[in-house]
């Protein structure tokens, strides 16, 4: 059946804390980062789907999203302390991953079948998603680097090389500002309300691609590029592969290398 997937953004700021009862507080620490008190301006990216209204030419009035979006998620936690405000989270951790799961269960009550995917964002590096039909949530963190890189391939000839590459071709190379996004994918765990400790992610990226990548001149000095093109696409891949199949100790469920704002790649390794 045909369809078409409609998305409105929306936000709110709220508070929390991570005094969790059964953790440590050297636990809790290690797990969240920080557990004082602070807060954060959260995104909200809602997508439902459904079939194009033959006279409206629309899935849903966006006026009718952005009323439930303000009803069920800006009234409800805007200018809020998650803790002691929002009983669900006197019992769960006000994690990311916990805050949306909330969230989600609150449009799904609204929107049943059409609710598509539920994006929370509590800064510009940090998201996670829930989509219908998947068991596991979506954890997003995103890093940058610098590299200096030259597309040739020694097969093709000179002229080929210069049609094929343009300005990348370059003979002595040039530089990109890269940014690179981790997406894991796993249940939420009970007692933590995280997929994962950020933390162990960043430490395994920071490692293995982001330091190791970052300064360098990808050609040169990266043993993977000696006989591989440093395309986004195959930085993707090569990140893929240096960071195994659980970075952090969530499942690897894509990278995406941006190579510009305008020149994206994804890979799957599986
Ligand atoms: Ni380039």
């Amino acid at each position: 059946m045909a369809e078409a997937f409609l998305t409105r953004r929306s936000g709110f700021s709220a508070a929390r804390h991570f005094h969790i009862p059964s953790m440590t507080g050297d636990e809790a620490e290690r797990t969240y980062g920080h557990t004082g008190a602070h807060g954060h301006d959260y995104l909200i990216d809602l997508t439902i789907r459904g079939a194009i209204d033959p006279v409206t030419g629309m899935v849903e009035n966006l006026d009718t999203m952005k009323e439930v979006l303000r009803r069920e998620v800006a009234d409800h936690l805007d200018a809020v302390f998650l803790n002691r405000d929002i009983p669900f989270f006197g019992k769960n951790a006000p994690t990311l991953e916990n805050l949306a799961l909330y969230v989600h269960r609150r449009l799904e009550s609204r929107y049943g079948e059409a609710l598509h995917a539920v994006a929370l964002a509590e800064e510009e590096d940090y998201r996670v998603e829930l989509r219908a039909g998947r068991e596991e949530m979506y954890v997003t963190r995103t890093y940058r680097f610098c590299a200096g890189h030259r597309l040739h391939r020694p097969e093709l000839s000179d002229e080929e090389n210069r049609a094929c590459f343009g300005k990348c071709n370059n003979p002595n190379g040039h530089g990109h500002n890269y940014r690179l996004e981790i997406t894991v994918a796993g249940g939420v765990d009970e007692r933590t309300g995280k997929v994962c400790r950020a933390g162990d992610l960043d430490d395994v990226a920071r490692r293995e691609v982001i330091d190791y990548l970052d300064h360098r001149n990808l050609n040169e000095d990266i043993e993977e590029f000696r006989d591989l093109n440093p395309t986004a696409e195959n930085i993707a891949r090569v990140a893929w592969e240096r960071l195994g199949e659980r970075p952090g100790g969530a499942a690897l469920y894509r990278v995406r290398v941006y190579e510009t704002d305008r020149n994206v790649a994804d890979y799957y390794g599986r």
